[in-house]
């Protein structure tokens, strides 16, 4: 597929998980990536050696940090289509009034800093520019994490209000709803993921990265070219259903 041969995109997180299978998922349907990671050194090691893409290192929770980044995709690719932000601040306990503030900052107003930074590319973009953000299934329903939650409940409202505020711009904006994606955070939980896919998940297992990049690929794609201001959830049908009422009535 070439889908996005001449585009150029910046990934925010992208140095593992969701965020790398997005990388390589866009460059593997052309485009030439910017991995904007707060971690470089681990966004190099990821994609050492593979071409079309470039890593800058980035804090979303830096407003000039983040204009650094921006204009560092510019000089490499002299343009930028795509912006997906999915960076976000893990391991908060958010006990304390400052992690709260944290994740706000970093998890709804670092997807902001990036699309606000970026948007007179996407709007030069001709026609192509999109973001995508990734949101979660917190946003919509108790799963824990409070703070999480209600930043990636802003984010869900954001992606609406940038879509109305973008579409004049012929700049589209969608979000990615994920469920559990097997992922880092996840990593020494195996039982759990397993009780997960078995009791809890729909469709039987929990996700991957790569379930979530193809959908980042379908909205950031002219696929989508007539959608903006969505939400698509990838959750393996998680919000939908209801499992835990079908075995109260043993019936489904
Ligand atoms: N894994 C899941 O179960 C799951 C579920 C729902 C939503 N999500 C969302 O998917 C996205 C990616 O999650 P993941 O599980 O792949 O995470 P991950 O921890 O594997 O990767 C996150 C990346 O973000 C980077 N990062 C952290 N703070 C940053 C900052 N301030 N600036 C720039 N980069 C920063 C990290 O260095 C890391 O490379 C997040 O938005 C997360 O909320 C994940």
């Amino acid at each position: 597929m070439d889908r996005f041969q001449g585009y150029a995109a910046l990934v925010t997180g992208g140095a593992q998980g969701i965020g790398a299978a997005v990388v390589r998922r866009l460059r593997w349907e052309g485009a030439r990536v910017v991995v904007a990671d707060v971690d470089e050194e681990a966004a190099r090691k990821t994609f050492d050696g593979v071409g079309g893409v470039r890593v800058v290192r980035c804090d979303v929770g830096d407003a000039d940090s983040v204009a650094a980044a921006v204009a560092f995709a510019r000089d490499a690719f002299g343009r930028l289509d795509v912006l997906v932000n999915n960076a976000f601040a893990p391991d908060l306990a958010e006990d304390t009034e400052g992690e709260w503030r944290e994740q706000w900052d970093v998890t709804l107003m670092g997807a902001v800093r990036c699309a606000r930074a970026a948007m007179p590319l996407l709007a030069a973009a001709g026609g192509r520019g999109a973001v995508v953000n990734i949101g979660s299934v917190n946003s919509e329903a108790y799963f824990g994490n409070h703070a999480y939650s209600a930043a990636k409940a802003g984010l869900a409202s954001f992606t609406r209000t940038l879509a109305g505020e973008a579409a004049p711009h012929g700049v589209r904006v969608n979000q990615v709803t994920p469920g559990t994606i097997a992922t880092r955070g996840w990593q020494d939980r195996q039982e759990q993921l397993t009780a997960l896919a078995e009791r809890v998940y729909p469709l039987g297992r929990v996700g991957t990265p790569d379930d979530i990049a193809g959908a980042v690929a379908f909205l950031a794609s002219a696929d989508a070219a007539w959608v903006t201001g969505t939400t698509l959830r990838v959750d393996g049908g998680l919000l939908a259903v209801n499992t835990h009422f079908g075995e109260v009535l043993g019936e489904f």
